[in-house]
Order: structure tokens, then C-alpha cells, then sequence
């Protein structure tokens, strides 16, 4: 081959590869920093999510090219207050260039208003964990999907199950307040559910550890 046929091959190649017609997904994931706030947290989460940016990338390598943006706030009721803001921000940022857009978190978000403005968007929206249902009911809505559901009424009846399960009826109950609302509320669900099975007695104690 002449000099000039190899440059020529080359050339061909390279336009060949750069031609191909690599969608670009975008995902943003809202999620809080710190530890504290519960185990939806980014330390938890963002090497999983990370790697699996990476594998597909790596599986689907000049077809589609993944990129992850976390969207941070230090505790689970920032990300919460500031969603709707930052996640504007995200969608709207003239320096983005997607072709796809999704949003994937571990939950750190209200369902309602996610559900709202990813349908206006028409873009996925995917919940490692949800602790409520969207109640978002306009149509068309884009689909939510929630990987796990995690209804109060089933832990607070699993649990009252359990413990009856082992002939408990008096039941020592702290609850901090300061924690995370999911464990919270799991205690004022109890609560709930003593008025309808009252097989068990729930004495209950506030506390904030913190202050303690
Ligand atoms: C994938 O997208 C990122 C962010 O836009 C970019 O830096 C990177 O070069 C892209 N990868 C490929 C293989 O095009
Ligand atoms: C649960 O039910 C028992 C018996 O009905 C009642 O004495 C108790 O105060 C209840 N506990 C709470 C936390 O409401």
C-alpha cells in the first residue's frame, strides 16, 4: 500500500468512527451528602451508580454514551426544598447537549413535583426507593417508576406482626426525633396501627439524639 492509500484508509476510519451516531443520555441524580440524613445518601449510593454509568458505557460503547450529574444538598430536607430549583437549573443549562434525559435517585425527592415536571418534560423519571406514590394525576403523564415501594402501613404492620409473632405486648418505643422523617413517621404509623390492632401496647418516648 502507498504511502497515500494509508492516509487515505485512516482518514476513512476516523470519519467512519466519528460518524457513528452516538446518543447521548444525561442523567441527573438529586441526592443529599450527608450520612446522617438516612441511607439514600450519595456516600451510599454514588459509587454504585458510578459504576454502573461506567459498565454501560463500556456494554453499549458507540451506541450510547451515559453521563451521571449529582445533584447535591447536604441533608435529605434541603435536596427536598430546593428539588424543584435545582433541577430546573439542570434541565434547562444551555451547556447541556443530551439527547436523552432521565432522572435517577435514590429518593430524594417528592414524587408529586418530580412527577409533575418530568411529565412537562417528557423525560423518565426512575426512584431506587419511594416512600410515597405520585399523586400526580394529569394526563398524559410520563411513566415513574419506583424500583421499591415503600409504604408505612406494610412496615408498621410487618413489624406490629413480628413483634405479636413473639408474644411482645408491651413494647418500648423511642423515637428520635431528629432523625431522618422516614424512621419517624414509621413510629407515628405505629401508632396508627395500634388504634386498629391493639394486641400491643406502645409506650412511646420522644428524644433528639443529637441534643442528647
Ligand atoms: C461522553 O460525554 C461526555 C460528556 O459530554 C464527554 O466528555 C465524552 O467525551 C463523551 N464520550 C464519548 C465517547 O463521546
Ligand atoms: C396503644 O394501645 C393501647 C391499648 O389500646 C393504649 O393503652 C396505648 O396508649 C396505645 N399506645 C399509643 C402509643 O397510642
Amino acid at each position: 500500500m502507498s504511502p497515500a492509500v494509508v492516509v487515505i484508509f485512516v482518514y476513512l476510519m476516523v470519519q467512519i468512527r466519528t460518524s457513528t451516531c452516538l446518543t447521548q443520555v444525561e442523567i441527573a441524580c438529586p441526592i443529599f451528602t450527608s450520612t446522617f440524613g438516612g441511607n439514600g445518601a450519595l456516600p451510599f449510593h454514588g459509587p454504585a451508580f458510578e459504576a454502573a454509568v461506567k459498565e454501560c458505557n463500556r456494554i453499549y460503547a458507540g451506541v450510547f454514551n451515559f453521563t451521571i450529574t449529582f445533584i447535591t444538598a447536604a441533608t435529605v430536607e434541603e435536596t427536598i426544598d430546593n428539588f424543584a430549583g435545582n433541577i430546573a437549573r439542570w434541565h434547562f443549562d444551555p451547556k447541556r447537549s443530551s439527547d436523552i434525559d432521565a432522572i435517577i435517585s435514590p429518593g430524594s425527592m417528592d414524587p408529586t413535583l418530580i412527577h409533575q415536571l418530568t411529565s412537562h418534560w417528557n423525560i423518565l423519571c426512575l426512584s431506587t426507593t419511594v416512600a410515597r406514590k405520585s399523586e400526580y394525576n394529569l394526563r398524559p403523564a410520563t411513566t415513574m417508576i419506583a424500583a421499591t415501594f415503600v409504604s408505612l402501613p406494610s412496615i408498621a404492620t410487618t413489624l406490629t406482626t413480628l413483634l405479636s409473632s413473639h408474644g411482645w405486648i408491651t413494647v418500648f418505643l423511642v423515637i428520635d426525633r431528629g432523625s431522618t422523617p422516614a424512621y419517624y413517621s414509621i413510629a407515628d404509623e405505629l401508632d396508627r396501627t395500634n388504634k386498629t390492632v391493639p394486641r400491643i401496647r406502645y409506650l412511646k418516648r420522644n428524644i433528639v439524639a443529637k441534643n442528647l
